[in-house]
C-alpha cells in the first residue's frame, strides 16, 4: 500500500510516496481502507514542528494524521461492534495518510452507506469540534456566538451548528470579502474582516456594545487577547487551535478575567473521552444532518493521495475555503 511519510520536518516537500504492507490491527484496534482522507490546519503545523498541542509526540518516520473515512477491513483482539466490510470514520492522530489506517477501536464511529465519503470526512472531527465547543460553552438560547476562521473546515460547520441550536447573533470572522460571503450564506448574522485593524470594535459594535458571549477561538495570539476585551459578562472563549499565533500564546492577567469572563481550552479527544455521550448525540444529529442537506459541508477540492502537498500549500497559504480531501 501507499503511505505519506515524513523522515525530517519543514516544508511540503518532506511529505513522501512510499510503498509499505498493509498493518495488522493491533488488540483494541480497527484496519480501515480508505475512501478518503481530509487535511487539516493542525497537520501543517505538525509537518513544520510547530504544533503546540501536547498530546502530539511524534517519532520519524512520521505519518501524520487526519480524517479518515472507509471500510473495516480487519479488527484486533477485543473488538466489539464492528465488523469487515462496515462503512466508518475515525479520527486519528498519527498513520492517516495511506491507504489504510489503522485506528483506535474506541474512536471508531459509523457512516451512513450513502453519504458521499469527501462529505463524510465533517464526522470524525471537524463536525465534533464545532459541537464541542458550543457544547463546552454551555450555548443559551439567544446568546451571541463570534466564530474565528469561520469559511475554515471547523469554523464553516461551527456557524451552522450555533445557527441550528438557538444562538443569537452568530459574528463570523475571516480574512477576505470571499471568505465573508460565504459565512454569510451559511448563516452568519454579521460578518467581519479580522484582518483588518479595527476588527474588534466592529464585533462590539454587532453586539450593541455588550459584548459576546461566546466566542469560538481557533487562531490564539492577538486575536484571543482582543477577544478577551470583547467578552460580555459570563461571557466564555474557547480556546482549541493557534492557527494565527504559532507557539505564541499570549499572558492574560487574572485581573482581566475579574469582570465574570471565563476562558477555557477544548481537545477533541479530551472531550471524547470526558463526555462519550454528548459526543455520540452530537454525531447522530451530525450524520443525518448532512445526509438530508440540512448541513453543507464545503468541500473546497478533492486530491489524490500522493498530491498530499498540493494541500497542504492551499491550507498555509490560506486559499480554502471549507475542506480539503484526499482520495486514495
Ligand atoms: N482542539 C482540537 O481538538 C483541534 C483538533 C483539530 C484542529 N484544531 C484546530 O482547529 C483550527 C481549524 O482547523 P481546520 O483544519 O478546520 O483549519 P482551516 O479552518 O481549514 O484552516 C485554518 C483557518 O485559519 C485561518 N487562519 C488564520 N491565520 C492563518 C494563518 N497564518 N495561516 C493559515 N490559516 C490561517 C484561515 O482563515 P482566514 O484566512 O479567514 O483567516 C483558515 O480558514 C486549527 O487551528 C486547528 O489547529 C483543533
Amino acid at each position: 500500500m501507499r503511505v505519506i511519510r515524513i523522515r525530517e520536518f519543514g516544508g511540503p516537500e518532506v511529505m513522501r510516496v512510499e510503498e509499505t504492507p498493509v498493518p495488522q490491527p493491533g488488540p483494541g484496534e480497527v484496519l480501515i481502507a480508505a475512501e478518503a482522507i481530509s487535511v487539516g490546519f493542525a497537520q501543517t503545523q505538525m509537518r513544520r514542528n510547530i504544533f503546540p498541542a501536547p498530546m502530539w509526540r511524534p517519532e520519524f518516520p512520521i505519518v501524520l494524521g487526519g480524517d479518515v473515512i472507509g471500510r473495516v477491513a480487519g479488527v484486533g483482539a477485543g473488538v466489539t461492534g464492528f465488523r469487515e466490510g462496515d462503512r466508518v470514520g475515525a479520527f486519528t492522530l498519527h498513520g492517516a495518510y495511506a491507504d489504510y489506517v489503522v485506528v483506535d477501536a474506541a474512536t471508531v464511529l459509523p457512516v451512513p452507506e450513502g453519504l458521499d465519503a469527501a462529505q463524510a470526512t465533517a464526522l470524525p472531527s471537524p463536525g465534533p469540534i464545532g459541537t464541542g465547543t458550543l457544547g463546552t460553552a454551555n450555548l443559551r438560547p439567544g446568546e451571541s456566538v463570534l466564530v474565528h476562521a469561520a469559511s475554515g473546515g471547523i469554523g464553516h460547520l461551527s456557524v451552522q451548528w450555533a445557527k441550528a441550536h438557538g444562538a443569537g447573533p452568530v459574528i463570523a470572522t475571516a480574512s477576505s470579502a470571499e471568505k465573508l460571503d460565504f459565512a454569510r450564506a451559511l448563516g452568519a448574522d454579521v460578518v467581519v474582516d479580522y484582518s483588518r485593524e479595527g476588527w474588534a470594535d466592529e464585533v462590539r459594535e454587532a453586539t450593541g456594545g455588550a459584548g459576546v458571549d461566546i466566542i469560538l477561538d481557533s487562531i490564539g495570539g492577538d486575536v484571543l487577547r482582543q477577544g478577551v476585551g470583547l467578552l460580555a459578562p459570563f461571557g466564555r472563549l474557547v480556546f482549541y487551535g493557534s492557527a494565527g499565533g504559532g507557539l505564541e500564546i499570549p499572558r492574560i492577567s487574572p485581573m482581566e478575567l475579574i469582570e465574570m469572563k471565563f476562558i477555557t481550552g477544548f481537545a477533541l479527544s479530551r472531550w471524547r473521552a470526558a463526555r462519550p455521550k454528548e459526543y455520540l448525540a452530537n454525531h447522530e444529529e451530525l450524520a443525518a444532518g448532512l445526509a438530508d442537506g440540512t448541513i453543507r459541508h464545503a468541500v473546497h477540492a478533492t486530491y489524490p493521495l500522493e498530491e498530499v502537498g498540493r494541500a497542504h500549500e492551499e491550507i498555509e497559504s490560506r486559499a480554502h475555503i471549507g475542506r480539503i480531501v484526499l482520495l486514495p
